[in-house]
């Protein structure tokens, strides 16, 4: 123990936590901190799977029907925004199973546990709006996720931030479009 210890600016880690990692060997990266969380993070992460497997449903139904009508480019634009979005999917099922969880692909249960809707409009104009909400709706969801997290899993909420990231974009991308 040194003269430091009683300081109110010491940073100091817990050594209890740290040779609490020492047994539960076969929990691989879950650690002993992450405790009563951990199956709460599964949890809103499996909720945040069916959205995106949700999202890459309604996209690629979006792309198919959009192809033939008058912006080719938007038609084009959904498919890429499916892509992001199994993309996001397959990071959150990845991080569920590194969590010592399984990820629900269910689809009997897909669009009760997604937070953003399926949707089947066939015209461009409605199929904008709609996922402009859908993606407003995901930027949402994953801000209370990232602010839920806090320091409770750094790296559950840094994927989450980057998928964030690429939500916003979207959101972006389909404002403009809101005047064809
Ligand atoms: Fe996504
Ligand atoms: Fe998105």
């Amino acid at each position: 123990m040194n003269n430091m210890t009683n300081s109110t600016n010491e940073l100091s880690l817990d050594e209890s936590a740290l040779d609490a990692v020492r047994s539960s060997l076969d929990q691989g990266a879950v650690t002993p901190a992450y405790g009563p969380h951990r199956e709460a993070i599964v949890k809103l992460l499996n909720d945040a799977l069916a959205t995106e497997l949700v999202c890459v449903l309604r996209y690629k139904r979006h792309h198919f029907m959009a192809s033939g009508l008058t912006s080719p480019h938007i038609a084009a634009e959904f498919m890429v925004h499916a892509t992001e979005e199994s993309a996001h999917a397959d990071r959150i099922a990845q991080r569920i199973v590194q969590l010592g969880g399984e990820p629900d692909f269910s689809p009997s249960t897909l669009l009760q546990r997604s937070h953003a809707d399926y949707d089947e409009s066939n015209d461009l104009k409605t199929m904008v709006k709609v996922n402009l909400i859908a993606e407003r709706i995901a930027v949402e969801a994953y801000r209370q996720m990232i602010s839920l997290l806090a320091d409770k899993d750094p790296t559950t909420r840094r994927m989450l931030e980057d998928i964030l990231a690429e939500e916003e974009e979207h959101a972006d991308e389909l404002k403009d479009w809101l005047d064809i």
